[in-house]
């Protein structure tokens, strides 16, 4: 598949989480690809599984490099341009401020059906509450411990004979399955039309006087009363044989166009029948989207469309 996300693992020891998401993204239609696998502990023994699958590792010491390794850590992460950070079994308490960095594109397997039994010794807590199933949950990571938005979860029954080493072994088969799937169905949304279009709809529906309708079938958002609206964004869906899916917007003319397309072609393409009114397409369906640029994007059309009314207060709250 060309074009996989860059996915970095984080690990602190077995690292069979890590094994699993490996050779998951072996098969042809994976969407992404691990590239690179870190940690906080130089002996880890999943990194000597990743260097012999042929996989970039480098062995940090957080506790010899005390303060400096959060920052050894990004400068590592953005050498190798990662676009998802995949913790797999990684012990050790992420800051704020990296956090934030990684916002939406950090997350975590916790041994548990969260929102219980956070923290350590799942299983345990599982069986002392007399719970009849136990299970594994990926989750977005936010500051909070395990609390970010979950992504998927699988259930594992609790036998009566299970003690919390048995009950933790099958939870790690089932926690095997549902990483790289949870990952993969997390990645596959950013291609997919109906997410992207509730996207580009959030951040349209967000300027003034905005409302969506369709424009030949495909999505659109209108700016302007009900009798003098005009289209200032509308979906591409792979239309008339070009391959992406994306967002058309005015821009400034042909001029501005052909200069962006040649500047960045992986970024803007000339939309048929709509390419000749100044119409540019932003393709969406690729890894590492900027949502604040597109944005920016659909202000500026927007102002390009909305009736003067609105943009004169637009300018006027801008200046103020
Ligand atoms: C797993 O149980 C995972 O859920 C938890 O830590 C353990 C890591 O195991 N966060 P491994 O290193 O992936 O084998």
């Amino acid at each position: 598949m060309a074009d996989r996300s860059r996915v970095a693992v984080l690990i602190s020891g077995r690292g069979s989480n890590m094994a699993a998401l490996i050779y998951a993204s072996r098969a042809e239609d994976c969407p992404y690809e691990v590239v690179l696998v870190t940690g906080d502990k130089p002996d880890a023994h999943g990194l000597e599984i990743a260097k012999a699958e042929g996989i970039q590792v480098e062995p940090l010491d957080a506790r010899a490099l005390g303060a400096a390794y959060w920052d050894r850590l990004q400068q590592r992460l953005d050498e190798t341009g990662i676009d998802l950070i995949a913790l797999a079994g990684f012990m050790r308490i992420i800051p704020a401020d990296f956090v934030a960095r990684w916002a939406g594109r950090i997350v975590n397997i916790h041994p548990s059906l969260l929102p219980k039994y956070k923290g350590l010794h799942t299983q345990q807590q599982a069986l002392d509450n007399g719970d009849t199933v136990s299970g594994a949950t990926v989750h977005l990571v936010t500051p909070g411990l395990d609390s970010g938005e979950i992504l998927g979860q699988v259930e594992v029954a609790i036998l009566p004979s299970d003690t919390a080493e048995t009950l933790e072994e099958r939870v790690l088969i089932a926690e095997h399955q549902l990483y790289p799937d949870t990952v993969i169905r997390f990645l596959n949304r950013t291609r997919d039309f109906d997410w992207i279009t509730g996207k580009v709809s959030e951040l349209a529906l967000k300027l003034p006087e905005t409302s969506f309708q369709t424009s030949h079938g495909s999505p659109g958002w209108k700016v302007g009363s009900k009798s003098g609206s005009k289209f200032f964004a509308i979906m591409w869906n792979r239309h008339h044989g070009e391959e992406n899916i994306g967002v058309l917007l005015k821009c400034s003319g042909q001029d501005e166009m052909a200069q962006l397309i040649e500047a960045e072609p992986e970024q803007y393409f000339r939309p048929a029948y709509y390419g000749p009114s100044d119409w540019i397409g932003i393709k969406l369906d690729r890894p590492r989207v900027d949502w604040d640029h597109v944005a920016g994007w659909l202000q500026r059309s927007w102002q390009a469309m909305a009736p003067p009314r609105l943009t004169k207060l637009m300018r006027a709250a801008d200046e103020f």
